[in-house]
């Protein structure tokens, strides 16, 4: 496949590593070119020159960038990625009185979807660490990467991919199980920080009832 990625930070680089290792054609982009021409030596992925050329070259677009900036870089990719997957692999969280916590009445993906209606949506990879994105097998155990979206399309081509980096990959259903994986994240997220954790941790759900399949 080829695949955008919009980010060059822990995941962008994690990705860009497993897509090249199985074998896809990598591009990377982010505000600072010199970022993503780090990832590109690092992983042998290519540099984009910007956003929109990254995102319009690709079949598949992965937003591996803070949700902050979701906004400003779907209103620039918009005209590149109608029709196409356009991967969020964000996370959501804010900080309260009571420390961390997590708006679950919508989720990233969806606000996503609401600034991409021409494109299809699809939430994978964020209950991963950058860790587990390199190295999705833990103690002989693979790691499961969950898949959620509205298109069938989209959402197959996408566990596909997750298929070929070395994950299991499950369908969960419509695009707002993302509130569901976003809280998976979550959870990891503040077990490492509140117990000093190593950043290894990932999840597998045993004995997942798999989806019937559709009848021809
Ligand atoms: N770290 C993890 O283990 C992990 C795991 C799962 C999901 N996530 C989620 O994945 C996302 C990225 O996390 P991260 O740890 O990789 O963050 P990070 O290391 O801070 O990297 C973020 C990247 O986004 C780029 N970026 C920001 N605004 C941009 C824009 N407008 N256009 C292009 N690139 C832009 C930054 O590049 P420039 O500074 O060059 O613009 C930077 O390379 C977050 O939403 C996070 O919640 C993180």
């Amino acid at each position: 496949m080829k695949i955008a990625i919009i980010g060059a930070g822990n995941v962008g680089t994690a990705l860009a590593g497993s897509f090249k290792r199985a074998g896809h054609d990598v591009i990377v982009a982010s505000r600072d070119p010199e970022d993503a021409g780090g990832v590109a030596t690092a992983t042998g992925a290519r540099v984009g020159a910007s956003n929109w050329a990254a995102a319009d070259e690709a079949e598949v677009v992965v937003l591996a960038i803070p949700f902050s900036s979701v906004a400003d870089v779907a209103q620039e990719i918009a005209t590149a990625v109608a029709g196409k997957p356009v991967v969020d692999a964000t996370n959501r969280m804010s900080f309260g009185a009571a420390g961390p916590e997590m708006d679950t009445s919508t989720s990233n993906a969806e606000e996503l979807a609401g600034f991409l209606p021409r494109a299809h949506v699809i939430k994978a990879f964020n209950t991963l660490l950058a860790s587990r994105q390199v190295d999705p097998t833990s103690a002989g155990v693979q790691l499961d990467g969950f898949v959620a979206g509205d298109d069938a399309a989209a959402k197959a081509t996408v566990l596909e991919l997750a298929g070929s980096i070395g994950l299991h990959p499950v369908d969960v259903g419509p695009l707002s199980r993302a509130r569901q994986l976003e809280g998976l994240a979550f959870l990891n997220i503040v077990l490492n920080v509140a117990n000093g954790g190593k950043w290894q941790s990932g999840w597998k759900l045993v004995d997942a009832p798999e989806a019937a399949p559709l009848a021809a």
